[in-house]
């Protein structure tokens, strides 16, 4: 099994999955959750790198709101065409559905690569991309902007305190500082 060919293979396959979506769902997404989760993963070396990769880069390939997939099938189809063995195609979909927040309610991720790939895709959520795609995702749905803006109360300003890894604690920190000012300003604007 050549890791690195999976990988590199993995971003093409995603680049044609997601080639009818944009906004809060779109290759450019998966590929920040791939990058960030790296980067976390690198004040962890212990945790395996390429469940880490293949979970980041497949975490929202058979998602509900795109696909009507059940079973991690579009993940599993990807996996099973790279020949990655059974036991490995099991974790790295273990980690997938252990990332979902719609799926797992609060509870809490079991594996270090879970609790990485989790904490990059929420972190993907806050900060100046997160505003740009709560308005994307309110744009998407026809909603108006005050729709969005609730969005951040019941759920962006939550993330801070969810996070699983320091490292990505750290970052969570200046995102929310982030949603603060813009929301600060916003209402500044508003409240005229
Ligand atoms: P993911 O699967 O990447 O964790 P979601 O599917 O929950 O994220 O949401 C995708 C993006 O759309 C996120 O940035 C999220 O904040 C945003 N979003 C989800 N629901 C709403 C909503 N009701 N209003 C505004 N933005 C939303
Ligand atoms: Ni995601």
């Amino acid at each position: 099994m050549n890791k690195e060919l999976i990988i590199e293979s993995a971003k093409e396959y995603i680049k044609d999955v997601f080639k009818n979506n944009s906004g809060g769902h779109d290759k450019e997404h998966t590929m920040r959750v791939f990058n960030t989760a790296l980067t976390i993963a690198k004040d962890y070396p212990e945790c395996d790198l390429f469940i880490v990769s293949m979970a980041a880069l497949l975490h929202d390939v058979d998602d509900h709101k795109l696909f009507d997939n059940p079973n991690n099938e579009n993940a599993r189809k990807f996996l099973n065409e790279e020949k990655v063995p059974e036991e490995i195609v099991e974790q790295v979909c273990e980690v997938i559905n252990q990332i979902s927040f719609s799926k797992n309610k609060d509870k809490k991720p079991t594996s270090l690569e879970a609790m990485i790939v989790q904490d990059a895709d929420r972190l993907d959520a806050m900060g100046a991309i997160g505003v740009a795609r709560a308005f994307a995702y309110g744009g998407q749905e026809c909603r108006p902007l005050e729709s969005s803006i609730k969005h951040f109360y019941e759920k962006l300003l939550l993330l801070k305190d969810k996070m699983n890894t320091e490292t990505a604690k750290k970052i969570a920190e200046e995102r929310h500082a982030f949603l603060i000012s813009f929301l600060t300003e916003y209402n500044k604007e508003t409240q005229q």
